[in-house]
């Protein structure tokens, strides 16, 4: 069995409760304003016309919010949403059978759309331009094929890796969407309103310094919160604060930025194995024993974000900040601190 790891944002089982958290409103959902504010004119753009949206596709991080937001634009538009995912459709057959299902203006949501099969994309690329399917029926010489109209749909495709996507499925979305790590202060108010669905007494402080410790992600941070409500309800009197915040999370290994052992691992790896890069991303998946898609998406783009790790065309590379924060000294840095880099 696989080790579910504290700080992954990837779903786990511990997150099923997730539901009752998700924010349902547009108005509800917290932060991304830029994807926000484009969003709320699509959206009574269409309404206005009586139109299906266009096609949408989410790409981030895990645990950001892309299946959340996937929800409210079909409750925005008023309409059903059909959930599915790329690895669930295994033959072009199931999705066929899908969007022949689907009513006018349903919203398909396909998670994982990066994982879809080449032969059932196919299957996308007429469904999603013309509204209509190619029904193959017979075999061989008897073969026929029946050329379908559906209804007209909004896809939602979501994607971790929107590199990955080939080139005609990526042009049929009309809009995209990068949906970006959350500052602390969002990610508080997240926490705030989560700590109020579970009825969890916090004070700011102790709000903060969940948020500051959730590498930006909301999945993390709604984790993290019930943790600490644990820790609070056996050890601190019921209530999250700061001091309690504090040492329920030291117990899970996650220090003052948000790392835990892995991220650390990697980064005292790169620096005591390769002097701190350029490293391969294979190389440092093999010395680190992690897999090499997992730290592509999960833990290189907070280290990214905090500035601790740059990816160049020779490798990943640490930088003076994360030497600093691991309390090492990067060879070559001159007494004074500064550091010449060679890119
Ligand atoms: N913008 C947001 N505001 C409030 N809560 C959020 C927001 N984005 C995500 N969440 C919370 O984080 C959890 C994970 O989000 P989810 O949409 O499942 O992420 P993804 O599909 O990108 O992996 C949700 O259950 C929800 O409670
Ligand atoms: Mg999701």
């Amino acid at each position: 069995m696989f080790e579910e790891r504290f700080m992954d944002a990837g779903y786990q089982a511990e997150d099923a409760a997730e539901q009752s958290l998700r924010p349902k409103t547009l108005r509800d959902y917290i932060g991304q304003n830029a994807v926000k504010d484009s969003l709320s004119i699509y959206i009574q753009a269409a309404l206005s016309r009586r139109d299906a949206l266009d096609h949408i596709l989410l790409y981030g991080p895990p645990g950001l919010g892309k299946t959340t937001l996937a929800n409210i634009v079909a409750s925005e538009m008023g309409s059903n949403i059909r959930i599915t995912s790329g690895p669930a459709i295994e033959r072009p057959g199931d999705l066929l059978s899908i969007i022949t299902n689907l009513n006018q203006g349903d919203v398909l949501f396909i998670d994982e759309i990066h994982r879809l099969s080449r032969t059932a994309e196919e299957v996308l690329y007429s469904a999603m331009e013309d509204f209509a399917v190619d029904i193959v029926t017979g075999k061989g010489p008897m073969a026929n094929s029946i050329h379908m109209a559906v209804p007209r749909f909004t896809l939602v495709g979501a994607t971790t890796r929107a590199g990955q996507l080939s080139a005609p499925l990526r042009d049929r979305f009309g809009i995209l969407f990068r949906l970006e790590m959350y500052t602390p202060q969002e990610l508080a108010k997240i926490v705030g309103r989560s700590a109020s669905i579970l009825g969890v007494q916090a004070d700011d402080a102790g709000i903060l310094e969940i948020a500051r410790r959730s590498r930006g992600t909301p999945r993390i941070a709604n984790r993290m919160l019930k943790r600490v409500r644990d820790y609070a309800q056996v050890r601190g009197g019921g209530t999250i604060t700061l001091d309690v915040a504090r040492e329920a999370i030291a117990m899970q290994g996650v220090d003052e930025l948000g790392l835990d052992k892995t991220d650390r691992t990697m980064l005292t790896t790169m620096m005591d194995k390769f002097g701190g890069g350029p490293v391969g991303l294979d190389t440092l998946a093999a010395t680190t024993g992690e897999d090499a898609i997992t730290i592509e998406d999960v833990y290189e783009p907070y280290l990214m974000q905090l500035g601790f790790l740059m990816r160049t065309p020779r490798g990943r590379i640490c930088t003076p900040a994360a030497w600093q924060h691991m309390g090492r000294t990067q060879p070559g840095a001159a007494a004074d601190g500064q550091v010449r880099m060679e890119l």
